[in-house]
């Protein structure tokens, strides 16, 4: 199994004299102000955790936005800040954006046309010429940052997702001696799709200034060569994965994320099993079944499915009536978009209606919390729930699934997964349903619940030995050769 130790022999042994960047707009660490003077948190899970643990384990300078309120009094003039809190075993180079920035680069462009464009969930992306100017931009600013720091060596650039889409060229086009590796983190929609842009041919001339792209799924690179093929003139070659433009090759290959393996046994080690019972103490109630799910508030978790599937399952099965509950963390996201603040309403107002619907004594069945969570106090929801509901409508991966079925406890845990998340193709043993079918989904949860032990351990075995071999490290390490040498 590669590990942290592999993996930082790797970086020394490969990377040799080349400085290492890791550039994406989240920030793993923020500051902000409270009464007692400046904290330093975590920021909430995703794909940020991984890059930290990437960059912890090879002393990369890690560049992003900055995005907490007293962000800008703790870093150095380069906006630098030694991370993490403790350890301080990387720098975090910190990309300051104006309001204006922030609202066209991020609220608009990013994730009011490329975030609805990659997702094939029927909202539609919006094309506004303002927003992609400053998507150009910022984009500009944040390939900026990076050459600041280049001394005369060597670089590799690792490049992370939608935001940073003309990272790749703007750097090549410096003339620096830089291995561009890049992943793009969320689905890759079909060329009837992604050819509506008007920025489709910048996007992917963007992009393929890298030597090597990465998607969590087969399917995303082939929708990215058939985009390609006809929408720019480059040379494709389909059984060797590569794209020739302008005479520099791009390797394009599906390569899924996996998950810190070892840290996660760790935490849940420590995590304990008596989360049932205090929840039956403190809502007054006597319940047998505990359903979580873990998502950020975004129209394409599938949460209004998922809570039409848990009101089929207790209208079906109603002898789980008054046993079961249902625990969504389920933090507010991107609440500027009008589409998220809507959709967040929905969401709750449907909670309710289906909490009037069955609730009797002091039990109803959903309980929400929009707060994000501790990564050990989500854990410890993992570890004792007997099931776990991962419903997206379209995923590039989803972290939850894989984190769930090695946190859960093996005999008890159960998975319901959606087959649009990219993770389904790592978790075949999970119970995969359609999202839209809400009888597919209602009776996945019965069955969930009901299966022997012996068959949900057999399941949870075959997924973890994958989840174990396909681990952090080892994606982060094929990553980087597939970057360096092909
Ligand atoms: C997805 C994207 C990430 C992003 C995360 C959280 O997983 O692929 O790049 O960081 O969502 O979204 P946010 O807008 O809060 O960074």
């Amino acid at each position: 199994m590669t590990n942290i130790k592999n993996f930082h022999k790797f970086i020394k042994k490969n990377l040799k004299d080349r400085s290492f960047y890791i550039v994406t707009n989240r920030e793993p660490y923020i500051h902000t102000k409270t009464s007692t003077g400046i904290k330093v948190s975590k920021t909430a899970g995703g794909v940020h955790t991984l890059l930290d643990l990437v960059a912890q384990a090879s002393n990369a300078v890690y560049i992003a936005q900055g995005s907490g309120n007293a962000d800008k009094y703790v870093v150095n003039k380069h906006n630098m800040v030694a991370m993490p809190p403790i350890t301080k075993t990387y720098f975090l180079k910190r990309v300051f954006l104006s309001k204006k920035e922030l609202e066209n680069f991020y609220y608009g462009f990013s994730n009011q046309t490329l975030w609805p464009l990659s997702h094939a969930v029927f909202v539609k992306p919006e094309f506004n010429a303002v927003w992609w100017s400053y998507y150009q931009q910022v984009n500009q600013k944040f390939v900026n940052a990076i050459l600041e720091e280049l001394d005369h060596k060597p670089a590799f650039v690792w490049v992370n997702d939608y935001h940073l889409a003309l990272v790749p060229k703007m750097l090549r086009d410096s003339g620096k001696d830089i291995k561009i590796g890049t992943f793009w983190h969320i689905p890759w929609p079909t060329f009837e799709i992604f050819r509506v842009n008007p920025w489709a041919k910048e996007i992917l001339t963007g992009l393929l200034g890298s030597d090597f792209i990465g998607f969590h799924r087969g399917y995303h690179a082939q929708n990215f060569f058939q985009c390609v093929q006809r929408i720019i003139e480059a040379q494709v070659e389909l059984d060797q994965s590569q794209i020739t433009y302008k005479e520099h090759a791009t390797k394009v290959e599906p390569l899924a994320a996996g998950i810190d393996y070892q840290e996660i046994l760790e935490i849940k080690q420590d995590a304990k099993i008596t989360l049932k019972k205090n929840l039956n103490k403190e809502l007054g109630v006597n319940i047998k079944y505990l359903a979580v799910g873990v998502d950020r508030l975004d129209y394409t978790k599938g949460l209004l499915e998922r809570f039409k599937m848990i009101d089929r399952f207790l209208e079906k099965y109603p002898q789980f009536q008054e046993k079961f509950i249902y625990y969504g963390i389920m933090p507010f996201s991107r609440t500027h978009i009008p589409a998220y603040r809507t959709y967040a309403k929905t969401v709750t107002d449907l909670c309710d209606k289906i909490n009037w619907k069955y609730s009797k004594n002091d039990w109803t069945p959903i309980h929400i919390t929009t707060e994000s969570l501790p990564r050990n106090k989500v854990i410890t929801y993992y570890k004792n729930a007997d099931v776990c509901l991962v419903t997206p409508l379209d995923d590039g991966l989803n972290l939850v699934a894989k984190e769930y079925v090695l946190s859960c406890e093996e005999k008890k845990g159960m998975i319901v997964l959606s087959k649009f998340a990219g993770a389904a193709n790592d978790l075949r043993h999970s119970l995969l349903i359609n999202p839209y079918n809400i009888e597919q989904g209602a009776d996945a949860i019965n069955q969930a619940l009901t299966i022997s032990e012996q068959e949900k351990r057999d399941r949870n075995i075959k997924m973890r030995k994958e989840l174990k071999e396909k681990n952090i490290y080892q994606w982060a390490t094929t990553f980087i050769e597939k970057t360096l040498y092909e």
